[in-house]
């Protein structure tokens, strides 16, 4: 089976995400959508709250399941039988990063690196910036899926 891992933050996922996990899932047997538990970043949903989102904006998805992971990469591609790491390309900027990242990880366990590009309707995209715009009363309709805007809302809700 080809499997490949869609590996990030995803606090909380966006459109962009959404769009490469789709085109990931059209080239693989089976994606898995890995959320990082990053004990030293407290995030805006809690991992939980990730995972429900994900589970819910990729139920249409038969081959992708969601996940959630701590520790390097390379070690959960190797427990879970994963050849390759797909993620998306937003820019130039994203560029630098992501080929030192697919380096290493492939110099640590030959574990493969696919970079898609982004469509470029989200390439302004990030989760930060959503949040940001959201968070002083911007609109992110168009940005996120729905279930993520309604969770988005009531979170800020809950702070303010
Ligand atoms: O959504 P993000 O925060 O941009 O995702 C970054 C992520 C989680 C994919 C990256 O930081 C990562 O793979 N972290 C796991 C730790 C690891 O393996 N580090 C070595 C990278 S070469």
């Amino acid at each position: 089976m080809r499997r490949a891992v869609c590996p990030g933050s995803y606090d909380p996922a966006t459109n962009g995400h959404l769009d490469i996990i789709e085109r990931a899932a059209a080239l693989f047997d089976e994606v898995v959508v890995a959320v990082l538990i990053n004990k030293k970043k407290q995030g805006l949903f809690t991992i939980d709250e990730r995972l429900d989102m994900l589970r819910k904006v990729t139920q249409g998805l038969p081959n992708v399941r969601v996940d959630s992971w701590h520790g390097l990469l390379v070690d959960y591609c190797r427990e879970h039988d994963i050849a390759a790491i797909a993620k998306g390309l937003r820019s130039v900027s994203d560029f630098d990063y992501e080929l030192q990242m697919a380096q290493m990880n492939r110099e640590l366990t030959g574990v493969e690196t696919l970079l898609m590009s982004n469509n470029p309707a989200y390439s302004f995209l990030s989760s930060s910036l959503v949040k940001e715009v959201a968070t002083y009363g911007g609109d992110v309709t168009d940005m996120v899926p729905p279930i993520v805007h309604e969770r988005l809302k009531a979170k800020l809700a809950e702070q303010s």
